[in-house]
């Protein structure tokens, strides 16, 4: 039996992770052959609530469940953990936008980030839910100052599989036929989810759909999902978070296949975006480790939605300049560590899958 992996979970007695803590246990994330220690984190309020949860999952005898360990506080529930998942923060309510939380919900990444950084695994992978996820993936990470910065990311992942899903939807295709979606930027209003090089059966999408429908209609719909769930449900979606929360951690260790998937990650300038903040681009992973596809066209219209996408991410970062700690600003410049790297290796042949994308290591984190 493989040796058990530390998974961290912030938020473990909220909505998402009624439905995220289940699945991590059923061997969803990480591989059905791979055992789990879980340790989840709360506020001292919620502790009791969280013993609720811990008991339900003992109940159902996971196999693959070796530990339930909870925790009130980030020093001790971050300790070792291999992959952690910060989820606790407010939820925004009817009418509001998700960087009205920015003020409500910064401070907890900057404290879970160094908490992280001298309490987590060395190699952990950070994945950051809690909104505004970008800009909040921004504050964890920099204030992890012995990390890497591509060891943070944020799930823009939810709006990825409702593009999939909705276009499917629309042309009676299935979800898992619809390749080649991407969204750049924030998890946010601004958000471009970008139809350009979607594929369905081997068809461009586009060449099947009114490129009115899809500038009008298409694009503010995937924007604004969140708010009409919360306008339907009276609550911020739940359990389509934990499944694309789920999918971005299995496809980050396990690889992401014959499709791309968005992923929020540190801008390493790639297609002119500026370094020093978390935007959301198509990567592929493979062996533990991401990588931004390279070489699509961006036309003027895309590049209009990714340049607005890029000013508002820039606009929440110099709200919370003040939780940036300047050691970590250079860093942020070079995220995957290119500068004075010398010579780029070759990954061999032999570890490519056919059809990937990922030629050199100087690209993966
Ligand atoms: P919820 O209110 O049901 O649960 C949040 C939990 O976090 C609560 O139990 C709370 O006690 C806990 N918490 C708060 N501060 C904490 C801290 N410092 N440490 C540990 N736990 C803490 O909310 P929810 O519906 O589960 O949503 C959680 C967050 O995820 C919200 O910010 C929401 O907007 C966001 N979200 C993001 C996406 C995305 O795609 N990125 C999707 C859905 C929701
Ligand atoms: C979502 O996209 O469903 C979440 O970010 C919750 C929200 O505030 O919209």
């Amino acid at each position: 039996m493989k040796p058990a992996i530390r998974v961290a979970v912030t938020g473990a007695a909220g909505n998402i992770t009624y439905s995220i803590l289940f699945k991590i246990a059923a061997g969803e994330m990480l591989g059905p052959d791979q055992p789990v220690i879980l340790q989840l984190l709360e506020i001292p309020q919620a502790m009791n609530a969280l013993r609720g949860v811990a008991m339900e999952l003992e109940d159902c005898a996971y196999p693959l469940l070796q530990e339930i360990n909870i925790y009130d506080n980030p020093e001790e529930g971050f300790k070792g953990a291999q992959y952690a998942l910060l989820v606790g923060a407010r939820p925004r309510g009817p009418g509001m936008e998700r960087k009205d939380l920015l003020e409500a919900n910064a401070a907890i990444f900057s404290v879970q980030g160094k908490a992280i950084n001298d309490h987590a695994n060395p190699d952990v992978r950070v994945l950051v839910v809690g909104n505004p996820a970008n800009t909040n993936a921004l504050i964890a990470c920099r204030n992890a100052p012995d990390l890497s910065p591509t060891q943070f990311t944020a799930m823009t992942r939810l709006d990825h599989q409702r593009a999939q899903g909705i276009l499917g939807n629309v042309l009676g295709a299935n979800a898992k036929d619809v390749k080649g979606v991407i969204i750049w930027g924030n998890h946010s209003a601004t958000q471009y989810p970008d139809l350009h090089n979607v594929h369905i059966h081997g068809k461009p999408a586009l060449d099947s759909v009114d490129q009115a429908w899809y500038k009008d209609k298409f694009i503010p719909l995937i924007q604004q999902r969140g708010a009409a769930v919360i306008k339907a449900r009276g609550a911020s979606s739940a359990a389509s978070a934990a499944q694309s929360a789920i999918n971005h951690m299995r496809d980050w260790a396990l690889g992401t296949g014959d499709d791309w998937v968005s992923m929020s990650i540190p801008s390493d300038g790639s297609y002119g975006i500026e370094t020093g903040i978390m935007y959301s681009f198509p990567v592929r992973c493979n062996y533990g480790r991401y990588e931004i596809v390279q070489g699509l066209e961006i036309n003027d219209f895309s590049m209009s939605k990714m340049l607005a996408t890029q000013k508002e991410l820039l606009e929440e970062k110099s709200a919370i300049e003040h939780l940036l700690p300047s050691e970590t600003d250079a860093r942020m410049a070079d995220p995957f560590g290119r500068a004075g790297a010398g010579e780029v290796a070759e990954i061999d042949d032999e570890c490519l899958r056919a059809g990937s994308q990922i030629v050199k290591t100087d690209r993966v984190c």
